[in-house]
């Protein structure tokens, strides 16, 4: 019974370790090594052990993605239009699951498709590539949303990755 404590903990603590990796380096990372004291409790578990490490490696890593140099209102907004732009994935997937297609669609191609407003905005960038790539992601948000009028579920979740891996790859290559 004790043990099955210690391996949740453990494995909680592993989870946590690795969420807040990414954000994370220096300093901030000793808030990481309570995951190394925990699992000196854990005797044979060296797998876990193992992912606990690689969460600790990634957040020492120092972070090489391409600064934007944004500053100010500029970097304010641009967060908040990313929180919104989270915010109607979610609710695209909650509307899935219900099988509203036609409500999916329509956050689809308001809240993430090509607007005249996004594109002046995506225009306005400095960094071609960014811009390209901020280009090229909201054009997949139409093409998703023309996905979700199929009405078809596989199509439609396809269409929503491709559209998530621009998020994520822009992510991993660009900061603020
Ligand atoms: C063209 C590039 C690009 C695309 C595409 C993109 N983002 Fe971002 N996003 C950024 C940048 C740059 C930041 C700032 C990250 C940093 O400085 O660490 C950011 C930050 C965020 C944040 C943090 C907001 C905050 O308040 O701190 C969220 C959430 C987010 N993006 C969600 C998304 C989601 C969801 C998608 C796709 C549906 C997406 N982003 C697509 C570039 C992008």
């Amino acid at each position: 019974m004790k043990k099955m404590i210690w391996f949740a903990a453990a494995a909680l603590c592993v989870v946590g370790t690795t969420a807040v990796a990414a954000d994370m380096s220096g300093p901030s990372m000793q808030g990481g090594m309570g995951g190394m004291g925990m699992q000196r409790g854990m005797g044979g578990m060296g797998g876990m052990g193992g992912m606990g490490g690689m969460g600790m490696q990634a957040g020492m890593q120092p972070d090489e993605r391409i600064s934007l140099g944004m500053q100010g209102p500029r970097k304010q907004h641009q967060l908040a239009m990313m929180r919104s732009h989270l915010e109607a994935v979610s609710d695209i997937v909650d509307a899935l699951a219900r099988g509203e297609f036609d409500s999916a669609a329509q956050t689809a191609q308001v809240k993430l498709g090509m607007t005249p407003q996004m594109k002046r905005m995506c225009n306005g960038f400095q960094n071609e590539d960014f811009r390209n790539l901020a280009l090229a992601f909201h054009a997949s948000a139409d093409d998703l949303a023309k996905a979700l009028k199929t009405h078809d579920t596989s199509a439609s979740l396809q269409a929503l990755h491709v559209t998530m891996q621009y998020c994520t790859s822009c992510h991993s290559t660009y900061r603020q």
